[in-house]
């Protein structure tokens, strides 16, 4: 089967641009900081991805630069293509290449952008990439299980509950459980054909007979 040996890329930091057809992920940049601000500031929006406080400007530098520093870490802007529009970010994180696995996040922080497909475009892009470019094996997500929807979104890409970590998260003077879900490369390539292709491209390409 493809990937079975295949090495994690050496230079998966690199980033390229993932191009789908209503939206494009860009490499974050500087000047996408003041978006993270808002949205860090929108108490609703931290309450759905389980984050605790606001970040200041100083804080939203402070982790931009720990980003940058970051090797395990893939960190991109969603793009709406018609105006250019910034709508949230997405990445993948804790990357560990010797066992091929890897956390991933989506937040789409523009509240008028939910519920239009866009986060169905960028999971896709990022799982293509992911597993068809990069050559991971296991992504996981975890959601705060209040999160119905982002239940409901995850398993639409194919994602499976795995566990549940009990009261993991406290928001609000409430415990809430925490889903950990993953999906493997197989079960990803049995939807998506094209996923198999690029590996098996990317496969030989970093082949030594085709060097
Ligand atoms: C969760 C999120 C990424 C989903 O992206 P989206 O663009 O809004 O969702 P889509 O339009 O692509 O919908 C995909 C699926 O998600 C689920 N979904 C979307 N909106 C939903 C809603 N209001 N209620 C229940 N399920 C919903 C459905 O399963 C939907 O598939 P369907 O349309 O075939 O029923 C996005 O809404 C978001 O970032 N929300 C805020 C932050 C967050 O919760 N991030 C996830 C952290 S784990």
């Amino acid at each position: 089967m493809f990937g079975d040996n295949m090495p994690i890329r050496e230079n998966a930091s690199k980033q390229e641009t993932l191009t789908g057809k209503g939206v494009y992920l860009r490499p974050f940049g500087r000047g996408d900081l003041p978006y993270i601000r808002k949205w860090w500031n929108d108490a609703e929006l931290r309450r759905l991805i389980g984050e605790v406080a606001p970040m200041s400007r100083a804080e939203t530098e402070k982790w931009y630069k720990e980003l940058l520093r970051d090797k395990d870490r893939i960190w991109f802007a969603i793009v709406l293509k018609k105006g250019d529009r910034v709508i949230g970010e997405a990445g993948l994180l804790r990357m560990f290449r010797p066992w091929r696995n890897t956390d991933m996040t989506i937040i789409i922080g523009e509240r008028d952008a939910w519920g239009k497909g866009y986060g169905t475009e960028v999971g896709r892009l990022l799982l293509d990439y992911a597993f068809g470019r990069l050559g991971f094996h296991r992504i996981s997500v975890g959601v705060v299980g209040f999160n119905k929807k982002a239940l409901r979104f995850w398993e639409s890409l194919g994602f499976k509950k795995e566990g549940v970590e009990r009261d993991e998260y406290y928001y609000d003077n409430e415990y809430s459980d925490g889903v950990m879900m993953s999906i493997l490369e197989d079960e990803y390539e049995k939807t998506h054909k094209d996923v198999v292709r690029k590996k098996a491209e990317v496969s030989k390409r970093s082949s030594p007979q085709s060097a």
